[in-house]
């Protein structure tokens, strides 16, 4: 199994700080880049030093959706949004950093199950014409197989010094029924309730290590996390995704949660 973030997280950091060269894997497999600023509710997580690492989307201007793998400690992590080139300063990007990590309690690192987190922001993004949020589906709704869906990222194919500049990429996948993906022809057992696969027959179109934590969208919501995979864009190991809709209700547990107690008191007294 493998992650899609760039790599394990001791190995990121130790990657920060000493400036190591490491190959890594490619990045959205097979798409094209995106028109600039027109995926608005993608951010990117950055380490201090501003190495993209996972993707996310934003879904309050407080919050950002996010895969549990993408945990590396709040105090290491910069969350930008309204970027498109990684590593090059448009204008229009948006800082901030995180206030609490809330990674899903049932996240099982060995079995990649329940791999989702949020993350509240120590300040709000602020909505405008580069920046939006993205909507969540509602708790226990599905995706067909054969459900064409839009994952995108900033995945890169190489790190290190000189680090080449990242433009925003998406491709486009259909959804595959969990029984395929679960089968012994592919991920033989180990696909659990809370994941859902994409990709072509043939291959080619894919998620890659750094696309981790981004979104997959359909129909407009953010139906999926980037997971894990075995490779990327191989016909027979299609990308795994986090079903959001599994966890719709933690999630507005986890964000609602922290905002109802004050006014609804305040109101009653
Ligand atoms: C993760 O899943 C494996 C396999 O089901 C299980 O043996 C293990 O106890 C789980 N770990 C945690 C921390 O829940
Ligand atoms: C399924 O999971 C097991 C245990 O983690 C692993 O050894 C095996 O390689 C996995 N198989 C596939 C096809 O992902
Ligand atoms: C995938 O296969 C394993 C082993 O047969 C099974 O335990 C698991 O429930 C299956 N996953 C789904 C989502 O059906
Ligand atoms: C979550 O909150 C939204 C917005 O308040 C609401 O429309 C939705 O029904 C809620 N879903 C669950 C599962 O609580």
């Amino acid at each position: 199994m493998m992650n899609f973030l760039m790599c394990s997280c001791v190995v990121l950091l130790d990657l920060v700080a000493v400036h190591s060269r490491v190959l890594m894997q490619g990045r959205i497999v097979g798409g094209h880049t995106a028109a600039p600023n027109s995926i608005k509710y993608i951010v990117s997580l950055q380490s201090s030093r501003g190495q993209h690492f996972c993707g996310g989307s934003l879904v309050h201007r407080y919050w950002v959706l996010t895969a549990a793998h993408c945990n590396i400690r709040a105090e290491h992590m910069m969350i930008v949004a309204g970027d498109y080139i990684v590593n090059n300063f448009e204008g229009y990007e948006q800082y901030a950093k995180p206030h609490r990590l809330v990674p899903h309690p049932l996240y099982n690192r060995s079995t990649n199950n329940a791999d989702i987190m949020l993350i509240k922001l120590r300040a709000p993004m602020v909505l405008n014409q580069y920046v939006s949020l993205v909507p969540l589906p509602r708790q226990g709704t599905g995706v067909v197989e054969g459900r064409v869906c839009r994952v995108s990222g900033w995945g890169y194919s190489r790190l290190g010094e000189g680090q080449a500049r990242f433009i925003l990429r998406t491709v486009r996948v259909p959804i595959i029924s969990t029984a395929r993906c679960n089968s012994s022809e592919s991920f033989n057992g180990n696909i659990t309730a809370n994941m859902i696969c994409a990709g072509y027959r043939t291959g080619g179109r894919d998620a890659c290590k750094g696309d981790s934590g981004g979104p997959l969208v359909c129909g407009g919501r953010v139906y999926g996390v980037v997971s894990w995979g075995n490779g990327c864009g191989d016909a027979k190991f299609p990308g795994v995704y986090t079903v959001v809709s599994k966890f719709r209700q933690w999630i507005n547990k986890t964000i609602y949660g922290s905002y109802i107690r004050c006014p609804k008191y305040e109101r009653n007294v």
